[in-house]
């Protein structure tokens, strides 16, 4: 994957807004902000949201893990801090081919909160990670947080375009939503055991320079994507396939552009609904004119280790919002 995480750090306005919403949702249930505390960041990145993590819990420690080995340097020059540690690991491997020193750290059901922000898409067998989550969170105690992605660009495709049908439906292996978020939902109940599994669906949306998102930050969707186009095709077919799924991504997410006026400012600044992540005025602008709001598709996915019964205070999804 490619990812450059000293511009990923910076520009990942689409990810911290939910991030955030996700450590709102931990302060929530009846977490003892004073004890120490071990989270477990899947797919931590450049370490922004473990950094969250740790502000918001003081006496813990946050474990980050990546496959991404720049990713986790940077993570470390991000969140200097004493409590976090950040290692590289493939979270696509069975838990016994883990790194040894992370399986000594994360030694039998030590974890008491995992938790993931727009990485788990990158995961494609939930079954195996399933496996590793119950390896890892202590039971009773243990919770589990993660907003999933889900990229729906087949609902966005013209029906009267036949050239692009045809090249999608022979090239592309895409997916379904239903089956893709479901294999979540039993990898987490069969595989890790987890109970009182509740899941919420939502749209939160951001705001890019235009001329940013289109011809760069675009790329790290549209990897995502391009994971689902079959096996040995040309060149050739590859950057055609690549071109209609990035005007894809952009038509399904785009959806409104936003002017800026002759001091680089927006005339109308109100952005920041329903925890949308925005650019700041003046940052990233580069001479850009415009900016554009997109829309993500998150899953939410909250569970705990514990199989009490889920009554009256001690339903963790009580006092979600
Ligand atoms: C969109 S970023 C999210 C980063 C961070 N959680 C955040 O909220 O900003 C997705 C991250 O998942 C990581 N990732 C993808 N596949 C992975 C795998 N198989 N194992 C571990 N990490 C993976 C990527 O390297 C990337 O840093």
């Amino acid at each position: 994957m490619e990812f450059d995480p000293s511009k990923y750090s910076t520009t990942s306005f689409d990810s911290m807004g939910p991030a955030l919403q996700l450590v709102k949702m931990i302060q929530k249930q009846n977490v003892d902000i004073n004890q120490p505390l071990r989270i477990v960041d899947l797919g931590c990145g450049p370490g922004n949201s473990s950094k969250l993590l740790a502000d918001a819990f003081p006496k813990s420690t946050i474990i980050g893990l990546d496959v991404v080995y720049e990713m986790i340097e940077h993570a470390k020059k991000n969140c200097p801090n004493d409590r976090c540690k950040f290692f590289v690991q493939d979270l696509s491997k069975p838990f016994d081919e883990w790194q040894q020193e992370i399986k000594e750290i994360l030694y039998t059901k030590s974890a008491d909160i995992i938790f993931s922000n727009y990485a788990l898409q990158w995961i494609f067998d939930p079954f195996i990670l399933g496996d590793s989550i119950k390896k890892i969170l202590t039971p009773k105690t243990g919770m589990f947080f993660a907003n999933i992605l889900y990229s729906d660009i087949l609902s966005v495709v013209d029906k009267n375009d036949q050239h692009e049908c045809a090249m999608l439906e022979r090239y592309l292996r895409y997916p379904n939503e239903q089956q893709f978020i479901s294999d979540w939902i039993f990898g987490l109940k069969n595989r890790s055991q987890l109970h009182d599994i509740w899941i919420h669906y939502w749209q939160p949306r951001s705001v890019y320079p235009e001329k940013y998102y289109r011809e760069s930050y675009v790329k790290i969707p549209l990897k995502w994507h391009e994971h689902f186009i079959v096996n040995d095709v040309s060149a050739d077919i590859h950057a055609r396939m690549s071109e209609i799924l990035k005007n894809l991504i952009l038509k399904k997410r785009v959806k409104r552009i936003i002017p800026r006026n002759m001091n680089g400012k927006h005339d109308e600044c109100d952005c920041n609904v329903n925890g949308n992540n925005h650019v700041k005025n003046g940052d990233n602008d580069d001479g850009e004119v415009n900016d554009i709001e997109i829309e993500q598709q998150v899953w939410t996915i909250v569970a705990r280790s514990s199989n009490d019964s889920c009554m009256g205070e001690s339903c963790i999804y009580k006092n979600l919002f």
